[in-house]
């Protein structure tokens, strides 16, 4: 297939160079390629309407693209990739700074874990990068400002596991109202302990749900499931699951149930949610699970609380200071009270595993991947962390002769006159813009246009001082 081209600004004015044959794309129609999965969040983010054949831009050649992916990136997400042609290297590893330094050069898009620091450093380096991929939940490890500020969008995948920590906690509220944790310890140690004493069914016990987002949510329909009665309180109203109810305050959620399970965002608000006095106000032998972030409870009033035996039992996922690998780390080292901590009934430890299974890595492949494609392929960032979200529907088999152009500017007075005055002469279907901070994203779908009037087109709009990146695709 005649694969289109686009024309777009690096970050530096020596690669300006325009493809000398620019053909519009006579490409036939391919589905957006992704494996099928159940759990991928793969909508479609783009409808052109039942008859319309959606015309799939690609941005350069297909063999043009440069993708470099490190840190054992999931396979599905390397599939999705390299099924649009594009050139993708995989490392199984991280790359120590020089070696990024060298590799990052020459790449369009990078896809990384949490171990790649993207620094302003390295991002300099990256003359040719229109997009990074965080196959992960944090984005923490780049330079989101840096990106931002040049034109790179950065897109991850934040809940593509919420349904892997809904699930350790619903094995957490059997093992703790159990106390399967200490009966497996004894056998280890050789120990028969056959106890029934404070072991309780969860059939017919409350559990109250802080936070009901995607894993507050999930949690409530498995929970349900098993026979729980479901309460949960947050700070938005929202549409309860099933027979769920939301409670108007923490204090009646805390009062009325037997299980209580934090899953709130680490807030200002939400740091230290969980303290002596919410302790207090628990039904006596109830029991805590926190499986979102370590500064949500206030783990030396849990160690009281649970010494006291007015908490009968918990499960922690998540800590106020998490070793960057694995090794015996937790400790007094780590975390001041680990070693009282550690001496609990009763008590759950796991090492911040509630989304680290083979199907979350699977879905985070799938998501970010798509997410990287639809940019690159149609420069949509919905998703994107530091870009303002903008997205057109799809150009059609129809419009053959219509070209989306891509102008990321410095969000300053009179950018959008002189970029409609360069687009005046033109016939444009649709048009959006938004800002975020101190940049701007502005896509337009132009029609009747031909390889010339593109050229000059992407030459005026390089030439405006409030230019970040200009791309056209068709
Ligand atoms: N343990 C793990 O491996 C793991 C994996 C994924 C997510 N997490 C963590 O789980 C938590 C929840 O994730 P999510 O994807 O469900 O998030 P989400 O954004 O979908 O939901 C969070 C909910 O909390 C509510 N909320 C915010 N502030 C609140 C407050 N002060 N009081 C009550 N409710 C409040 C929000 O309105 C929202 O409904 C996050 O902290 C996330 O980092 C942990």
């Amino acid at each position: 297939m005649a694969a289109a081209r686009d024309i777009r600004s690096p970050h530096n004015n020596d690669s300006h160079n325009v493809s000398s044959s620019l053909n519009f794309s006579t490409s036939p129609t391919v589905s957006f390629h992704s494996p099928s999965s159940g759990y991928a969040g793969s909508i479609p983010i783009s409808r052109t309407g039942p008859l319309a054949t959606a015309k799939h831009l690609k941005p350069f050649a297909t063999e043009d693209i440069k993708v470099l992916l490190l840190e054992n990136v999931n396979q599905t997400g390397r599939d999705i990739l390299s099924q649009q042609g594009y050139q993708v290297e995989f490392l199984k590893s991280s790359l120590p700074e020089d070696q990024l330094i060298e590799k990052i050069k020459d790449v369009h898009v990078i896809g990384i874990r949490s171990k790649t620091k993207l620094t302003a450093r390295v991002l300099k380096e990256a003359k040719n990068l229109i997009v990074i991929g965080c196959f992960c939940i944090g984005t923490n490890q780049v330079d989101l400002q840096y990106a931002a500020d040049h034109g790179i969008a950065v897109f991850n995948s934040p809940f593509s596991n919420s349904r892997s920590v809904a699930e350790l906690v619903i094995a957490e509220i059997i093992a703790l109202a159990r106390q399967l944790g200490d009966r497996s310890n004894e056998m280890h140690l050789g120990t028969w302990n056959k106890v029934s004493n404070k072991c309780w069914e969860i059939r017919g016990k409350t559990l109250g749900i802080i936070g009901y987002g995607h894993i507050g949510s999930q949690l409530s329909v498995l929970a349900e499931a098993m026979g729980m009665s479901v309460i949960f309180y947050d700070v938005v109203n929202l549409m309860a699951m099933g027979t769920s109810k939301q409670v108007p305050t923490l204090e009646a959620l805390l009062a009325e149930s037997d299980f209580v399970t934090c899953h709130v965002p680490e807030l200002p608000e939400t740091r230290n949610m969980i303290t002596q006095k919410q302790f207090e106000q628990m039904k006596h032998g109830s029991y805590l699970i926190n499986a979102s972030r370590g500064s949500v409870v206030d783990i030396p009033a849990l160690v009281h609380a649970m010494r006291s035996g007015k908490i009968a039992g918990a499960a922690l996922d998540v800590y106020p200071n998490e070793p960057a690998g694995n090794g015996d780390y937790f400790n007094d080292t780590l975390n001041s009270w680990s070693t009282d901590l550690c001496g609990l009934k009763n008590l759950i430890l796991t090492p911040h595993i509630g989304g680290s299974t083979e199907e979350a890595q699977s879905a985070i492949g799938v998501e970010v991947a798509q997410a990287l494609v639809r940019y690159v392929n149609e420069g949509a960032t919905l998703g994107a962390v530091n870009l303002p979200e903008v997205n057109l529907r799809s150009l059609t088999m129809d419009e053959p002769s219509h070209a989306r152009v891509i102008f990321i500017h410095k969000n300053i007075p009179g950018v959008l006159r002189m970029v409609n005055e360069i687009l005046g002469d033109h016939n444009v279907d649709k048009q959006m813009t938004d800002s975020r901070g101190d940049v701007a994203y502005l896509m337009a779908d132009i029609s009747d246009v031909d390889t010339a009037t593109i050229k000059d087109l992407y030459e005026r709009l390089e030439g405006l001082s409030s230019r970040i990146m200009t791309r056209i695709l068709y």
